[in-house]
């Protein structure tokens, strides 16, 4: 095809843009107010398009160019694209076990220290690799552990801290990576709901010796289905990807060959000298990677993520203002020293209020308020790991409170102001009725 006739068709793809849009009005009650979304617009449309005239269809070109981008915007050296953020957290827990590491590698029955309250998939790889969670309690208010629980978990057998970003919170990853190197510890951070958020003036996802991002619709740039690693260690860089594509120990991208001009001359294992590089397996690994289609459109988001974030920061602060004093509720706060790009809205219902989480919860999602659980609440009382090996360190109280107690609202960028105060006036008049 032609540079021109492409041209063309790119421009009837902005036209077409155009004409199917529909400005329709906030109905209170009748529009939906979704809890998160994805904000897509003709340059994503056009992306997806010129990727698929171009019949890109493995991970290629925009992958690249998307690794190289998002690790410029995280300041680290690498990023590595895979196919969720479970997947890149995956990467991350299991890079930790590479032989690789030498006598810092995790071995079956190490214990990683990890909070109990969170998102499923931030745990699981620690379980999957053959490791032991050690689960602690989190703060209400920041929904983060804090350096103090995690301390005290640390044992003989401890060698990993893994913890997530509580949506979009920064815990204090400053402290919590110095607490790792004083007893020798990798620090892990789940930053997939937390992109664009600061500590201390730095993206988080560049303080841990390894950091993953989601790019589920719901977090703060979408690929449809997508996740990264990023680190700035070189070492765990290259593990990473070799578990990402197959376990290969060769490097060369896709329709590329002998960029290490030696492809016929390595030695490995007990395979024959000179066995082709290409093929030669140094982990046991996944095929986790992206499809190039999905990298493009990850580029027109990553271009508008920083706006992304900033209405996220409005939206988050429109709510925080509106419903400063309700009784009966607990209101997020962030962490001392942090710059979040909130991921939602989370609300404690307080124990003890004259109502209950499912009442007021009814209520909202009776307007078309749409409301989620901070996502699994107390893992351990969960079926999943009823049988699973762990240790619990303290007292998981607030993880508990969370369970019943907590749920959260929407931030996400295709919320207006209308929406909000919509969302900020049916929560107190909900409460007012209770006196
Ligand atoms: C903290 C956290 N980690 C990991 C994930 C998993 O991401 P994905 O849905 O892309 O697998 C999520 C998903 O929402 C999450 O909230």
């Amino acid at each position: 095809m032609s540079d021109e006739q492409k041209a063309l068709l790119l421009d009837s793809v902005r036209k077409y843009h155009q004409e199917i849009q529909e400005d329709r009005p906030f109905v209170p009650g009748v529009t939906e107010i979704w809890p998160s979304g994805a904000v897509l617009g003709v340059e994503e449309r056009v992306a997806l398009v010129e990727a698929a005239l171009d019949l890109r269809i493995a991970a290629g070109r925009n992958a690249r160019k998307f690794e190289s981008a998002f690790a410029r915007k995280l300041r680290v050296r690498k990023a590595h694209l895979c196919n969720s953020g479970s997947s890149a957290n995956l990467l991350a827990v299991s890079a930790l076990t590479s032989t690789q590491l030498g006598d810092r590698r995790l071995r079956r029955g190490d214990e990683v220290i990890t909070v109990a309250a969170g998102f499923p998939t931030t745990v699981n790889p620690i379980l999957q690799n053959g490791l032991v969670p050690v689960f602690v309690d989190i703060e209400l208010g920041t929904y983060n552990a804090t350096v103090d629980r995690v301390a005290a978990a640390i044992g003989p057998k401890t060698r990993a801290i893994i913890l997530a970003h509580a949506v979009g919170n920064p815990f204090p990853v400053a402290e919590m990576a110095e607490l790792a190197r004083e007893h020798g510890l990798f620090l892990v951070e789940d930053n997939c709901d937390a992109v664009g958020s600061f500590y201390d003036g730095r993206p988080t996802g560049s303080f841990g010796d390894l950091a993953t991002a989601s790019f589920y619709p719901a977090h703060h740039m979408t690929m449809g289905e997508g996740g990264c690693v990023v680190t700035s260690n070189l070492v765990l860089a290259r593990v990473v990807e070799s578990l990402r594509d197959w376990g290969r120990d060769c490097w060369c991208a896709p329709g590329e060959s002998n960029t290490c001009m030696k492809r016929f001359e390595h030695r490995m294992g007990s395979l024959p000298d000179g066995y082709d590089h290409k093929y030669i397996y140094s982990h046991v690994g996944y095929n986790l990677k992206t499809t190039d289609l999905q990298a493009a459109l990850g580029l027109a988001q990553l271009a508008r993520v920083d706006e992304f974030c900033a209405t996220r920061r409005h939206n988050w602060r429109r709510l925080r203002d509106g419903l400063d004093g309700v009784p009966h509720l607990l209101l997020p706060e962030a962490t001392p020293r942090s710059d979040p790009s909130w991921y939602g809205f989370v609300i404690t219902v307080v124990p003890g209020a004259p109502f209950t989480v499912p009442e007021l919860v009814d209520f909202l999602e009776e307007r078309k308020i749409g409301t989620r659980r901070l996502f699994a609440g107390n893992l351990t009382r969960h079926p999943a790991y009823a049988d699973q090996p762990y240790r619990v360190v303290g007292e998981l109280t607030n993880s508990d409170i969370v369970t019943s107690q907590t749920f959260h609202v929407g931030v996400y960028p295709g919320l207006t102001d209308e929406m909000i105060d919509y969302v900020v006036s049916s929560i107190r008049e909900f409460v007012k009725t209770y006196g």
